[in-house]
């Protein structure tokens, strides 16, 4: 399999807008960020940015001048400024977005560059809220952000919660630059043609599981696998953005922290403790995606407070173990009417043995979406950016999903999950 979308902004045109919050001196590692990451990048500042972060620095990151709202009434512009930033952008960014610009936009007020930008924008508009928590608790703040959501070509991330410039510990907190990032490449691939975005997911609830799970051998050594996490916190996430309500219950991750940012997140080490987060979270889902990759067995009796001699260490491995619970099967036993179950196999060997393989797998499990994914390619599963394989359904068919970005295959993947609902729920 050829590997593509290998840098999913490659080439995308991106116009950033700093507006006059505090949060605005996180922007310029945004634009670092998605300058590495290939993209072109145009920045704008409103007055009161201008004052926080400086320009010069952002027409430094990325690479061309920075617009400011002088620059509107510039006589030797061709074209209305607006109308022309609007028009070369495939996503607009505005980050952070103060209460100030949240109100004029909400409003439907044009004064200044930015304000007339985002009324001409007929792209999607990815707008990241940093304010004060009372600010943010506001009733007219929260009027003029539930008016946002009402537009489909808005993506909103709200601000996370955590120690404010005022001093404050709560809601108001920018999200992280790389979430920001993260949300960009989702944007663009959430978009339609006409820039309006997927919000198929919302009203819907999915329960995701991700990493791997940690068995203990004795106080100083543990069983754990390769798997990152990745998978799954992205499924979780891609969920998100279109709508969902996630619960994501997770063993230890090599990612991201901030990509966990907007989750109800459950953090386990055990398949123990795993099985019974499920069970306390499976009733209320929709959907269940278990990416985890579960520990296989353990140790019947673990050594809890002595350390094992290399001696005796070598002798266990021969005797005193059992397999772990079957999560995914007993998800399969206890699931509500009309809920739908996605798997994983991280699998070796060639396209028939996979797929075999994985067919095993489904049916034995029961699940209505099996993902047989290859493990032994260089430059995907495990601890990789990207992914692909092959998603077996329950009707026998086997759909073919080349090696793509794992955000990217998210997104499929959620589509297919959307599709097995649809047939579930129709009358027969
Ligand atoms: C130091 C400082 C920090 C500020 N931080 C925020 C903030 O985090 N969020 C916000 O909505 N306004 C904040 N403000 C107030 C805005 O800058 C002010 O409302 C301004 O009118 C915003 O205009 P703009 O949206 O056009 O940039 C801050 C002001 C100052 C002086």
């Amino acid at each position: 399999m050829k590997i593509e979308a290998a840098r999913p902004l490659m080439g995308r045109r991106l116009l950033v807008a700093v507006t006059g919050s505090i949060a605005a001196v996180k922007t310029p590692l945004l634009v670092s960020a998605l300058i590495k990451a290939g993209a072109e990048v145009r920045c704008l500042v409103t007055p009161s940015a201008a004052r926080l972060v400086s320009p010069v620095a952002l027409a430094s990151l990325s690479r061309h001048r920075c617009y400011q709202d002088e620059d509107q009434w510039n006589s030797s512009e061709p074209r209305p400024l607006h109308v022309a930033l609007a028009e070369w952008a495939e996503l607009v960014i505005v980050a952070p977005l103060s209460a100030t610009s949240l109100a004029r936009w909400s409003h439907g007020l044009a004064e200044g560059l930015l304000a007339s930008l985002l009324l001409a924008c007929e792209r999607p508009v990815l707008a990241a809220a940093a304010m004060n928590t009372a600010m943010w608790s506001n009733p007219a703040v929260r009027r003029n952000w539930q008016e946002l959501q009402t537009d489909r070509r808005v993506l909103p991330l709200a601000p996370e919660s955590g120690l404010l410039a005022c001093d404050r510990i709560g809601d108001g907190r920018m999200v992280d630059p790389k979430l920001i990032e993260l949300a960009v490449v989702s944007g663009l691939l959430q978009a339609d043609e006409t820039g309006r975005l997927q919000r198929d997911w919302q009203g819907r609830r999915l329960l995701v599981t991700a990493g791997s799970t940690v068995e203990v051998l004795d106080p100083a050594r543990l069983l754990i696998n390769r798997s990152s996490g990745r998978m799954g916190v992205l499924l979780a996430q891609a969920a998100r953005l279109r709508g969902a309500q996630v619960d994501l219950v997770h063993g230890p991750l090599k990612l991201p922290v901030a990509w966990l940012e907007g989750l109800a997140a459950y953090p386990v080490t055990s398949a123990d403790e795993m099985q019974n987060m499920l069970a306390q979270l499976q009733s209320k889902a929709d959907a269940v995606a278990m990416a985890a990759a579960v520990a296989d067995v353990r140790r019947v009796n673990p050594a809890q407070t002595e350390k094992l001699s290399k001696d005796c260490l070598l002798q266990s491995f021969s005797q005193g173990w059992e397999q772990v619970p079957d999560l995914l099967a007993e998800l399969v036993l206890r699931r509500p009417v009309g809920q739908v179950l996605l798997g994983f196999a991280a699998l070796t060997g060639n396209e028939a043995q996979i797929q075999q393989l994985g067919e095993e797998k489904r049916l034995r499990k029961g699940c209505d979406l099996l993902m047989a994914n290859p493990i032994d390619r260089p430059g995907q599963g495990f601890e990789e950016d990207f992914n692909g394989g092959w998603l077996l359904a329950a009707d026998g068919s086997i759909r073919s999903l080349p090696v793509t970005s794992k955000l990217a295959l998210a997104h499929q993947l959620l589509d297919a999950i959307l599709e097995v609902q649809v047939v579930i729920s129709a009358p027969s």
